[in-house]
């Protein structure tokens, strides 16, 4: 059926975040949607912003249009949001607008129908009650007789309007040094951000923060892609002038079959957007995932040791509860026992999937171990890996067939390991057995959810021919199947989220757990910079860091036990030091930090954060505004010369705060001095820094108690 342009409604339709205005329009008698405003509310009373002009050379209109989703085919040159692959080979859909439905000013749906291969795509849309954020995600329904594969199939494409080229800020890095901001202005042409690791991986966070290159202190538009698959982000400097973001997963075996009568959904793309540069866009985020901790949000996050770095894979109960009871004397509430605890685990090479407590660590029982750790009066919490398996363990020679293999190849090792096909709802039921049996047999609170390798030779042999499989989001969906299981069936559980450091953290993993570990880098200056990028994406309430010995593996770059607390407390605070050889001195002193982080952890992960300068910057900090205000807490570091060199006389260092009421009165409580807003605002805290005094955690109260 062919419905006449004249019947469309041709929009625009409005979705309304707290702050924010999205407005999609139809242009070109219904062939596509187009972004006509997104902005602060009232932006979209005008002109669309990016109007096409209808008359274009040697491209289509298509091609040059602000458009919200289109096929190879209708956009043939300049990049196309889905590409679908008939039997015949052809690749091109041509399709018509064929209805919007949706809630005003809530949800929106646009369908489009392609008539030959009966392929209907609906355009989804949802602003999220609260913050300003808006999802955005496609469904695809084959309506036709023909076997369908979608060699493309994005969630959204965004387009921002820019003038001379979009200054993009991005997060990467490489394992130990994840979540390193990085920018660029692109001017023309493309830059690309993917992993094919089957999970985010560590190279690039699945996350983009997007400015005109030419007002960098200007409105600043996000967007994360919830996946924790592979995926990329393409970002096109369009010769118009416009940007065009183009996200979404990268199937395994690079196209999904979508049968007769099927029907498939991509992942969510949330979008945010925020007048106050990336500053206030980081704030929108941290919102954004507050409200996906849900009622979980307010679960105290407590101040927990680890032992990996003490004591690797040695675990032994006599050296555990010897860190135990020291750590519980500094006032620590939570012992997690990492890699290690299990049978045959004595290095990387084994025990994996044999996830039983090895008797001889714990001679006297596991339980009883436990009893003793619990008797400090701390939780108790546990490491896992659930994906993962060793090839000398019990667990492969009994089931082969359940990890990723390619018939007649080579398995790579990596990490000595291999990787379950955690598709497979028997491997799913197996990892949701295993965990049933050691959180409903064991007295455990706590469990950190580990992940150390990618897929290497990746098939499932015997299950069809691969071009019929989706292997990377079955595994998506069994893991995720796993930890909604872990939330509903044992919700006392606080889950942390870990893959070799920080390869696995997007809003569906952050969604199921309380907390992500970012980085195995605990080095003080190291992490500084992990944690600065990894703020502008997402939560301190979510950020689990600890204080490690000094100087550590990674950096020798020498900072305080105080630098260190500062540090690990700007987020969930840990410790993962080998205690045993800290002195009385040391161990007060830790004692004294983890009292001031429980003081003022309320604040810390439910407060507005804002980051202050650089860690490029000689002085910098993160400033939480208590929800209501009349509290604010800093945590400021100095990240120059500590090597004992005379000091000179000079001024302190001045951190500037941001956000503040000028006119009130702020007092420090350790020092009892009282600043006014503006003095904050304008002149910025003092911080007297000298070899020795290297990091501050600073509340500010207004003295009236206001
Ligand atoms: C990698 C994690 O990131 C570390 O924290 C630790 O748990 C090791 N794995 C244990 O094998």
């Amino acid at each position: 059926m062919t419905i006449a342009p004249q019947e469309f409604p041709a929009g625009p339709w409005l979705l309304r975040t707290e702050h924010t205005v999205y407005a999609v329009r139809l242009a070109d008698g219904g062939r596509w949607a187009e972004l006509a405003a997104w902005g602060p509310h009232g932006a979209e009373t005008g002109p669309p912003v990016l109007p096409a002009t209808r008359r274009t050379h040697f491209i289509t209109p298509a091609d040059a249009a602000p458009a919200e989703y289109l096929p190879y085919g209708l956009r043939p040159f300049t990049g196309a949001d889905l590409t679908v692959r008939r039997p015949g080979g052809e690749r091109g859909l041509w399709w018509t607008f064929t209805g919007a439905g949706g809630d005003e000013d809530r949800t929106l749906r646009l369908e489009f129908t392609d008539e030959p291969t009966g392929l209907r795509v609906a355009l989804h849309y949802a602003a999220v009650p609260g913050t300003d954020v808006i999802l955005r995600w496609a469904e695809f329904t084959n309506l036709g007789a023909e076997e369908l594969h979608l060699e493309n199939l994005d969630s959204a494409a965004v387009n921002v309007p820019v003038r001379a080229g979009a200054r993009l800020t991005y997060l990467a890095g490489q394992w130990a040094q994840e979540f390193q901001r990085h920018q660029l202005d692109l001017v023309r042409g493309r830059f690309e951000m993917a992993s094919t690791q089957g999970t985010p991986g560590h190279a690039y966070a699945p996350w983009l923060a997007v400015q005109d290159a030419a007002e960098t202190d200007g409105p600043a538009y996000g967007l994360a892609l919830e996946w924790s698959g592979n995926w990329h982000i393409t970002t096109d400097a369009e010769p118009g002038g416009a940007v065009r973001i183009r996200a979404g997963r990268v199937p395994h075996e690079g196209a999904v079959l979508l049968r007769p009568g099927g029907a498939l959904t991509t992942p969510r793309l949330a979008c945010a957007f925020s007048p106050g540069g990336l500053d206030g866009l980081s704030r929108v985020w941290h919102r954004y995932e507050r409200q996906l901790a849900g009622d979980r949000l307010h679960r105290t996050r407590k101040v927990l040791y680890n032992s990996w770095e003490a004591t690797g894979f040695d675990v032994q109960a006599g050296a555990q509860l010897e860190l135990a009871r020291i750590a519980a004397g500094m006032g620590v509430e939570l012992f997690v026992v990492d890699d290690g605890w299990f049978t045959g685990r004595l290095d990387e090479k084994g025990g994996l999937g044999d996830w039983q407590p090895d008797p001889a660590a714990f001679p006297a029982g596991f339980d009883d171990f436990i009893a003793q750790v619990r008797a400090t009066g701390m939780d108790f919490g546990l490491w896992v890996e659930p994906e993962a398996v060793s090839p000398a363990s019990r667990l492969y020679a009994e089931h082969p067939d359940w990890v990723y293999r390619t018939e007649g190849r080579t398995a790579t090792l990596v990490r000595e390991q291999l990787l379950l096909d955690l598709g497979r709802p028997d491997v799913q039921d197996f990892v949701i057995g295993t965990l049933d049996t050691l959180l409903g047999g064991h007295d455990i609170s706590y469990l950190k959810w580990d992940m150390n390798r990618p897929p290497t030779e990746r098939g499932r042999p015997g299950a069809g021919p691969a071009g019929e499989q989706d292997l990377d989001a079955a595994h998506v969906a069994g893991y995720l199947r796993v930890l909604d299981h872990l939330r509903a069936r044992h919700p006392q559980v606080t889950v942390e989220g870990c893959a070799g450091g920080g390869a696995r953290i997007e809003h569906a993993t952050l969604a199921r757990t309380d907390v992500v570990w970012p980085s195995d880098n605990t080095a003080p200056l190291d992490r500084l910079a992990i944690q600065y990028g990894y703020l502008h994406a997402h939560a301190p309430h979510t950020m689990s860091s600890w204080v490690t010995d000094a100087p550590g593996v990674f950096d020798p770059r020498p900072r305080s036990l105080a630098f260190r607390f500062v540090l690990a407390a700007a987020g969930v605070l840990g410790i993962g030091a080998d205690l045993r050889h800290w002195s009385a001195g040391q161990r007060a002193e830790a004692a004294a930090w983890v009292a001031r982080y429980k003081h003022l952890r309320e604040v810390i992960h439910h407060g507005q954060a804002r980051l202050l300068g650089a860690p490029t910057d000689a002085t910098c900090g993160v400033q939480y505004d208590a929800p209501g205000g009349g509290r604010t807490v800093v945590a400021a570091w100095s990240t120059g010369r500590l090597d004992g060199a005379p000091l000179v006389p000079g001024r302190p260092a001045r951190l500037r705060l941001r956000g503040l009421d000028p006119a009130a009165r702020y007092r420090d409580t350790a020092t009892g001095t009282e600043y006014s807003g503006a003095h904050l605002l304008h002149y910025g805290l003092p911080l007297a820094w000298t070899a020795t005094y290297d990091a501050d955690l600073i509340e500010l109260l207004d003295p009236t108690g206001r």
